[in-house]
C-alpha cells in the first residue's frame, strides 16, 4: 500500500491550486450575489485542461488518472464550487459517458470539442417526477426509423442555458420499463429545444441551472448511446464515477472552511488570547480535520478503484456520503468559529455552507447513496 501522490499528481493539484486562488478568487462574491455564471473562467479552465483531463489524448484530452481529476477537484472547490460543477459534469458525466460507450463518430464529433473545453455538455437525467426514482422517465424517444423524436421536460440541469450539448435519458419502449430507456446526444441548436427558467438557488449560485424542454426534437438515430435499451445502465454508470467528482466537490468546500476557520482561530482574539488557544475551539478544529482526512481516504480509495479498473459502485457511494455529510459538518462550525464574521459574506464560510448543501443531494442524494450501499452489502 502506497499513500504518497506521484510528482505529476503533484503538479496537478499545485497548478489547480494557483488557478483556483488567481483567477476565481476574485469576484467569487460577486458572482454569487448575481448568480452569473463564470464564462470567462471556464474558458481558461479549457484552456488549461480541466475540463477533460481523464480524456485520451486522441481526443484532446489530458489523459489523466482519476487521482488527478479528484486533486484538481479539491483545489477548484475550497474556492468556487459554482465553477467546480461544471468541471466536475463536463469531465466525469459527460465526457467520461461518451468515451466509454459512445461510438468513434461521435468521440470525433463531440468529445474532442467537449474535452477541450470549445464546447460544454449538460448531463440530463433528473424529471419534474424522476428526481432519486430515476427509472420513472416520462421524457419519450419515439422510434421513427431513422431518427428518434423527443418529448419532455428535464429539471434542475447543471450547465443547462451555456451548454452546447446535452446528454438526454429517455424511454423508448414503456412495457420494458428500465430496459426500454435510451441515452442521446442533442444539439442545442436543434429544432425543439428549448431552454426554460433558470433555477434561483440557495448555494452554487454561479452555476447555472435549467429546465429544458424537448418538443418534437427529431435525433438522429446514429445520436443514441449504445445499444437499444442501454440508456439507464448508461446513467448508472456513468453516475457511479460521477459521485467520485461530488465526493471531492465535497472535500474541496470542507477543507476550504476548515483552512479558513484554522487562519482565521489564530488571529482573532478573545478573553485575552488568539481563540485558538481555547480548547472549544481547538477541539473543533481537531474533529474537522479528522472528519476531512476520513473523507479524503474514502474518495482516494474510489478514485484508485476507478483507476485500477475495479467496480467502484460501492466506493464512489461511500465516498460521496461521507465527504458531502462532512461538508455540512464542517462549514457548520467553520461560520460558528468565525462568530459574527461567519455569518457575513465578506469571509467566504457562509457561501461554502450554502454550497455544501448540494453535495448531499445531486447526482444521487445521501439516501439513494444508503439505497446503493445496502443493496451492495446484501448482495451475496
Ligand atoms: N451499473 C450498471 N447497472 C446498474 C447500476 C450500476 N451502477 N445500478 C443499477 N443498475 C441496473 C440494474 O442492474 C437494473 O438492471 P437489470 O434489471 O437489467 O439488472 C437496473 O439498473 C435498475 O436497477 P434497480 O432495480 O436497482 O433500480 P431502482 O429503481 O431500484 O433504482 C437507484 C436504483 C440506485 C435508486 C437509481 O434509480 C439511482 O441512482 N437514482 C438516483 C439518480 C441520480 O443519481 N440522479 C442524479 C441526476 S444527475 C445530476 O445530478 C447531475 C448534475 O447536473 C450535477
Amino acid at each position: 500500500m502506497d499513500f504518497s501522490l506521484s510528482e505529476e499528481h503533484l503538479m496537478i493539484r499545485d497548478a489547480a491550486r494557483d488557478f483556483a486562488k488567481t483567477e476565481l478568487l476574485p469576484g467569487v462574491i460577486e458572482r454569487d450575489n448575481k448568480q452569473e455564471f463564470p464564462a470567462e473562467q471556464v474558458k481558461k479552465m479549457g484552456e488549461l485542461g480541466f475540463l477533460g483531463m481523464m480524456v485520451d489524448p486522441q481526443y484532446g484530452g489530458g489523459g489523466m488518472d482519476t487521482i488527478s481529476y479528484v486533486l484538481a477537484m479539491e483545489e477548484l472547490s475550497k474556492i468556487d464550487a459554482s465553477s467546480s460543477v461544471i468541471v466536475s459534469v463536463n469531465n466525469s458525466l459527460v465526457c467520461y459517458g461518451i468515451q466509454a460507450y459512445g461510438t468513434e463518430e461521435q468521440k470525433q464529433k463531440y468529445l474532442t470539442k467537449l474535452a477541450t473545453g470549445e464546447s460544454i455538455g449538460a448531463f440530463c437525467l433528473s424529471e419534474p417526477e424522476a428526481g432519486s426514482d430515476a427509472t420513472s422517465q416520462r421524457t419519450t424517444a419515439i422510434d421513427m426509423g431513422d431518427h428518434y423524436l423527443l418529448n419532455g421536460t428535464k429539471n434542475w440541469i447543471t450547465n443547462g442555458g451555456t451548454a452546447d450539448y446535452y446528454l438526454v435519458i429517455a424511454q423508448t419502449d414503456k412495457e420494458k420499463k428500465h430496459r426500454g430507456i435510451n441515452a442521446f446526444i442533442v444539439e442545442k441548436t436543434w429544432e425543439g429545444f428549448e431552454v426554460g427558467p433558470k433555477e434561483d438557488k440557495l448555494g452554487i449560485r454561479g452555476s447555472d441551472t435549467h429546465t429544458l424542454n424537448f418538443n418534437d426534437v427529431k435525433v438522429p438515430k446514429e445520436n443514441r448511446i449504445g445499444e437499444d435499451g442501454f440508456g439507464f445502465k448508461f446513467a448508472m454508470k456513468t453516475l457511479s464515477g460521477g459521485r467520485i467528482g461530488i465526493a471531492a466537490q465535497a472535500l474541496g468546500i470542507a477543507s476550504g472552511a476548515y483552512e479558513m476557520a484554522r487562519d482565521y482561530s489564530k488571529i482573532r482574539k478573545a478573553f485575552g488570547t488568539e481563540i485558538c488557544n481555547h480548547q472549544a475551539i481547538a477541539f473543533k478544529l481537531a474533529d474537522m480535520h479528522t472528519k476531512i482526512e476520513a473523507a479524503r481516504h474514502l474518495i482516494m480509495k474510489a478514485a484508485w478503484d476507478k483507476d485500477q479498473g475495479n467496480n467502484y459502485d460501492m466506493s464512489s457511494a461511500l465516498a460521496k456520503l461521507y465527504a458531502s455529510q462532512v461538508a455540512m459538518e464542517v462549514t457548520v462550525e467553520a461560520v460558528q468559529i468565525h462568530g459574527g464574521n461567519g455569518f457575513v459574506k465578506e469571509y467566504h464560510v457562509e457561501r461554502l455552507m450554502r454550497d455544501a448543501k448540494i453535495t448531499q443531494i445531486y447526482e444521487g442524494t445521501s439516501e439513494v447513496q444508503k439505497i446503493v450501499i445496502s443493496r451492495g452489502l446484501l448482495r451475496d
